[in-house]
């Protein structure tokens, strides 16, 4: 789909033609000049339209708009949220009509965020998985014309949007992929792919150099499965060597039947999603490509399936992770966190400014913040504040969990260093803490995206989740180098 961004007013976005167009109208509009805006005016007076956000009017072949679709809709105070919410009742209303081109116009100034806001939902809105159905029917539109005005200048926050569509888009396509279509192999040719673009480059790990590296750990969960696991190693270089990359690790689970400690059938096929964390690492890499930002970053994604066999780990297993710290397997479903550890020993090698972990990692987390917050685990306090900030511009919102040492309690065993579960209670922050005990040379976040990553019922799929969180994230890395560069400069300027 591609988008395309004017400095339009109502009369110039009504006058584009397209075969739809929706107003977005705040509390803040005032009927201007223009037979749109009369009509505009005559329904808020009559209370046939309001401003209140998903409010909305169809009209059709209205005089004074070029489109034979037309969506007036609320969109409340004109906060990226509120656009967000309309835009995305308002393309719902506009799919049926099967609309190629369409027009989204902001009647009145629109912020940057707000922008941003109305590209990520006209894509959401109107994506469709066709990727492994005989005749696809995907998504009628082609083209969207935004048009805005606002006090500052809104293509670079229409830019960004763009990029995070495409990196968000390419994490949902992964994620949906049934199992046998997304398999570590498969997944390791999609990053191999991302490599083609410039600044990306790709290694592709296998059974034989996971061994030699010493990833026992990752390995007892990749036994019981015929599928050859896959350790992936993305880099952008975007920035000077001297700099400290930032370190993505994405769990590439792409199936988890749960091995021995086998979980029920129900619902079973929706754990195709546990390589979620893998395919937001993916997306990211997709969105840099595009976006070029003047940073460095590694993804590491360990893939695998989760499988029973004659051949699996067992509950009682003892395994030694690439750390040295020998594991119980007590619980082989608890496995995320099994090839997680040797990934996040693999990236001490990066000397990284910060490692951030990304994992559907457990069903506990789901219970504590549902489909709305990911959660959020960190002892550094500026990394917390960064990853809730960047969560909150880009509307993929996290929060911050506990890591208090008590958490850690159950993790004990006779054994062996450390057991792989604890009791059920406190379930996601049991697992953080497991994790951590692989984190000490760096700073560490974890994020648990089980909630947030997918979503189930009629809606079923995949939502592209934490891509736009990361994005921010590494975007804001940017700001603060491109500010220590000049600064640097500026102090060379003086010395000289
Ligand atoms: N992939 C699952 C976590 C999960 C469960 C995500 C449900 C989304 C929905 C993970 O590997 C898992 O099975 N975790 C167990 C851990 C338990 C055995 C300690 C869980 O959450 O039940
Ligand atoms: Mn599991
Ligand atoms: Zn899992």
């Amino acid at each position: 789909m591609n988008f395309e961004f004017k400095t339009l007013d109502l009369v110039a976005i009504a006058a584009e033609k397209s075969d739809a167009l929706i107003v977005l109208l705040t509390d803040a509009y005032k009927p201007g000049k223009g037979e749109l805006a009369g009509l505009i005016a005559k329904a808020l007076k009559a209370g046939d339209l309001e401003t209140k956000t998903g409010k909305s009017l169809q009209l059709y072949q209205p005089s004074g708009a070029a489109s034979k679709h037309v969506v007036l809709v609320g969109a409340g105070d004109g906060s990226p949220k509120q656009v967000r919410k309309a835009v995305m009742a308002a393309v719902g209303a506009i799919k049926s009509a099967g609309a190629k081109k369409l027009s989204l116009g902001f009647a009145a100034p629109a912020t940057a965020g707000a922008l941003r806001a109305a590209v990520l939902a006209a894509a959401d809105a109107s994506y469709v998985y066709t990727t492994t159905k005989s005749k696809p029917q995907g998504r009628a539109l082609t083209h969207v014309l935004i048009g805005a005005q606002g006090s500052a200048d809104l293509k670079p926050a229409f830019d960004l949007a763009v990029g995070a569509v495409k990196g968000i888009e390419l994490a949902k396509e992964w994620g949906n992929r049934p199992p046998n279509h997304a398999t570590p192999t498969l997944l390791s040719h999609a990053a191999k792919e991302l490599a083609k673009h410039s600044k990306i480059s790709c290694e592709v790990l296998g059974p034989k150099q996971v061994a030699k590296l010493g990833m026992g750990s990752f390995m007892a969960v990749a036994q019981g499965s015929r599928q050859e696991l896959r350790f992936i190693v993305l880099r952008y270089d975007g920035a000077a060597k001297s700099q400290a990359p930032t370190v993505l690790v994405g769990k590439g689970i792409t199936f988890d039947t749960g091995g021995i400690s086998i979980k029920p059938a129900a619902e079973m096929d929706e754990m195709k999603y546990d390589m979620c964390g893998a395919a937001s690492v993916l997306g990211v890499f997709r969105s840099l490509a595009e976006l070029k930002p003047n940073i460095n970053v590694v993804g590491l994604i360990p893939s695998c399936e989760n499988m029973p066999d004659g051949l699996a780990v067992k509950p009682g297993d003892v395994v030694t992770s690439m750390s040295g710290q020998t594991i119980e397997v007590l619980n082989t479903d608890a496995e995320g966190r099994l090839i997680l550890c040797d990934a996040l020993t693999y990236a001490e090698r990066f000397k990284p400014a910060a490692v951030i972990d990304i994992a559907t990692l457990t069903g506990a987390c789901v219970i504590a913040l549902g489909a709305v917050r990911s959660g959020m685990f960190t002892e550094n306090e500026e990394l917390a504040e960064q990853l809730s900030k960047a969560g909150e511009s880009s509307l993929d919102l996290c929060w911050r969990m506990p890591l208090d040492e008590e958490y850690a309690e159950g993790l004990k065993t006779h054994f062996a260093d450390v057991a792989n579960v604890a009791g059920r209670a406190g379930g996601a922050i049991t697992a953080a803490k497991f994790l951590q005990r692989f984190t000490a040379k760096f700073s560490w976040a974890h994020l648990d995206i089980a909630g947030t990553a997918w979503k189930s019922g009629a809606a079923k799929g995949a939502t592209g989740r934490p891509v736009g969180l990361l994005l921010d994230f590494l975007l804001a890395q940017t700001a603060k180098a491109q500010v220590s560069t000049k600064h640097a400069k500026q102090s060379r300027a003086k010395a000289a």
